[in-house]
């Protein structure tokens, strides 16, 4: 049982003329708690969990982050704690918020900013000024066209993307019913935080839905990787 090796037998089979393959990776407590506090960063995950999310990333063409995580956490989206090469940062940004220190900007990669067609044209200049690729496509009321982001990945030579969250862009990813496979990693602690999946319902379905209405891991697999539980495999 080795997620990597699951994870290359996905990529592979994945048709990629359609779009970019996409992986969900997040660590959550036994209650499903991201983060403490949307607003600051909080460790979930333990040592090997951690370098297996490393792995992870260097599996893939792209890292995507939302804005409440790059506010929240400023990472740096580099693979530290293994071998292998660091996927390209991107982040789901509307309105250019993203401040000019955030670590990313540090990242081998130039990381890609994807932003909304109505974005303020000021920091649109600001961006340009500085080089940074900026990739405007149109909204829906929970932010970025996640179809038109994956449409147009392939033709910058990014065929597979790992989302690491924050909750916000994890939900739209299973809503949308655009994430592939997950590889989720479960810490055991009760923290009473940020959940993964946010409030509201994920999907507006009737009070008599059934569970089987609900994205799922199909045939998954786990293992222990130090004290965390990590779970994979592919979502249908
Ligand atoms: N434990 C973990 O594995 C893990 C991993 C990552 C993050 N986190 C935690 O997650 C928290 C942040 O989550 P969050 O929900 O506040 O923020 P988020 O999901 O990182 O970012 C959400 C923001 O992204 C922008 N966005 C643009 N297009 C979007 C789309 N199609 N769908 C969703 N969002 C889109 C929106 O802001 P605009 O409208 O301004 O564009 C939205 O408010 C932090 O506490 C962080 O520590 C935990």
């Amino acid at each position: 049982m080795d997620p990597i090796s699951d994870l290359r037998r996905a990529i592979a089979a994945h048709d990629h003329t359609a779009r970019t393959f996409v992986t969900l990776s997040y660590a959550q407590s036994l209650d499903g708690s991201i983060a403490l506090h949307p607003e600051a960063p909080f460790a979930i995950s333990g040592a090997e969990s951690l370098r297996l999310t490393h792995q992870l990333r260097a599996e893939h063409d792209a890292v995507l982050v939302g804005i409440g995580t790059v506010l929240a956490d400023d990472p740096a989206l580099t693979v530290r704690l293994a071998a292998g090469k660091s996927p390209r940062p991107i982040v789901l940004d509307s309105s250019l918020t993203i401040p000019e220190t955030a670590r990313i900007f540090d990242h081998p990669q130039p990381p890609i900013i994807v932003t909304s067609e109505d974005a303020p044209i000021r920091r649109v200049k600001k961006f340009v000024a500085r080089d940074i690729p900026i990739l405007p496509l149109s909204a829906n009321a929970h932010g970025i066209s996640l179809p038109e982001l994956l449409a147009a990945l392939p033709e910058m030579g990014i065929r597979s993307v790992m989302v690491e969250g924050g909750a916000r862009v994890l939900a739209s990813f299973l809503r949308e019913k655009l994430a592939d496979w997950a590889l989720i990693t479960i810490a055991p602690y009760f923290v009473g935080g940020l959940h993964a999946i946010p409030e509201p319902p994920l999907l507006s379905v009737p009070a008599s839905a059934e569970i089987s209405d609900f994205p799922k891991l199909n045939e998954w697999q786990s293992r222990t990787f130090g004290q965390d539980l990590v779970v994979w495999g592919t979502v249908i």
